[in-house]
């Protein structure tokens, strides 16, 4: 995926001070410099990570259970918050961001000046910050007046979440962004929202729907129902979720059934959005061993960085299996007009890239997303080390001409990748 520099350069020296004080403030760190303590590091932060890492991954537990709510298992609940807020809220922070800098990029303009949002599973508010993020370093355009409602199981890691994103707007000049802490568990019994709850212009879920165990299928239909009544017309969902196999095929589940409930209730005002770039049935899922994932890397802060080494982790890149919706009859390149075709082409002459691309020979070999599905296919470069060789996840062509079937395909010619 494609992020503007500013972006990428936005979490320094000045965000992990920041990130110091406000862990300060809140009884994390005993001083300022503990971030780069090792000694304090390796005691009290990385164990909690490395703890973290494993229940995410579900390396102890059923691969296809939910979670059991874990900041109160802990046997040390303060430095579990504290290694969740360094070291899992940055990186969430970014990779929400750098969806919204897709959407920004993609030319996505919003309904409304003065907007409602809602991040549900916030814990530390690290979407609600990515949102914010990109709204500063890339130019995401949502408005300078707004709110945010957090909806959070756990009170303790609800309430770092209310203070971090209230100063973290701060700091960004967002004085007019609120926040509104709802302590709540949301009971899939029943729906994910009482009635009288308000309508929302940004639906955001991120890391949140791998922790509750419902079928795709009901899912989809809670899902539906939700946006209908509290999703404003024009405005936009976003999930999240781990870029691991079975997570992110738990995702292509849910659109999967998303789309034939859109088919079944005759629903006008729904819209895939992102990633996929139309409503064809998924390619990645009709394979066993497939699944959709994107990549984004950062700058990251100094002692991120620090402990990446220590924990031997390695979060320079950071992947995610996302899907983006619009409740809008618009056409997608009305939403998207970044991805408007030439004249006399058709939507099926858009594809994105959805793997790395690999040298064979003289061409480059990659994996395309369009219309038709998914396809193997080839593209030979003007010059292998030119500009037009410097093919990454996440790319789309515009007025693609392909020859050859999904497993073996060839790109003649394109107007342009955007
Ligand atoms: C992995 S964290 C993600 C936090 C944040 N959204 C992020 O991207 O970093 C998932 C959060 O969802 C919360 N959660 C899980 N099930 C929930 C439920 N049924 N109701 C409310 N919150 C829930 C957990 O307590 C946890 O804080």
């Amino acid at each position: 995926m494609k992020v503007p520099i500013s972006l990428v350069d936005a979490f320094g020296s000045e965000f992990e001070l920041q990130i110091a004080r406000f862990a300060m403030q809140f009884g994390f760190l005993p001083d300022i410099h503990a971030l780069h303590s090792n000694r304090f590091l390796a005691r009290s932060v990385i164990p909690h990570i490395t703890k973290l890492s494993r229940l995410f991954n579900r390396e102890e537990k059923d691969q296809d259970s939910g979670l059991s709510p874990y900041w109160k298992e802990s046997s040390n609940p303060l430095h579990l918050r504290m290694a969740y807020f360094l070291y899992f809220m940055p990186s969430n922070l970014f990779r929400v961001a750098a969806i919204g800098s897709e959407l920004s990029r993609l030319g996505f303009q919003w309904p409304t000046q003065n907007f409602q949002a809602i991040e549900l599973g916030a814990g530390p508010a690290s979407g609600a910050c990515g949102i914010a993020a990109a709204q500063n370093f890339a130019h995401l355009g949502l408005g300078n007046c707004g709110t945010w409602a957090l909806v959070e199981q756990d009170q303790s890691i609800l309430s770092l979440g209310a203070q971090w994103a209230t100063s973290y707007f701060s700091s960004l000049g967002l004085s007019n962004w609120g926040v509104r802490p709802f302590h709540r568990k949301i009971d899939l019994e029943k729906e994910f929202l009482p009635k009288n709850a308000p309508r929302f212009h940004l639906w955001l879920m991120s890391f949140y729907l791998n922790e509750i165990t419902i079928n795709p299928q009901e899912l989809a239909i809670k899902l539906l129902r939700a946006w209908k009544n509290h999703l404003h017309p024009e405005g936009i969902a976003i999930l999240v979720e781990p870029a691991l196999k079975l997570q992110s095929r738990k995702l292509l589940e849910l659109r999967k059934h998303l789309l034939l409930e859109i088919e079944k209730e005759k629903i006008k005002d729904l819209k895939i959005l992102l990633p996929c770039l139309g409503h064809q049935a998924c390619g990645a899922l009709s394979q066993n061993n497939d699944w959709c994932h994107e990549e984004v890397t950062w700058w990251r802060p100094p002692y991120f960085r620090k402990i990446d080494q220590m924990a031997k982790l390695d979060r320079k890149t950071l992947p995610f299996s996302y899907l983006v919706l619009a409740k809008s009859e618009k056409k997608l390149e009305e939403l998207l007009p970044r991805l408007k075709l030439s004249e006399s082409h058709s939507p099926l002459q858009r594809h994105r890239l959805v793997s790395p691309a690999h040298k064979e020979g003289q061409d480059l070999e990659f994996f395309l997303c369009g219309e038709e599905g998914k396809r193997r296919a080839r593209y030979r470069p003007f010059h292998l080390d030119g500009q037009d060789s410097e093919l990454q996840r996440g790319d789309i062509f515009l007025n693609a001409q392909i020859r050859g079937d999904r497993n073996s395909s060839r790109i003649i010619q394109f107007k342009e990748i955007v």
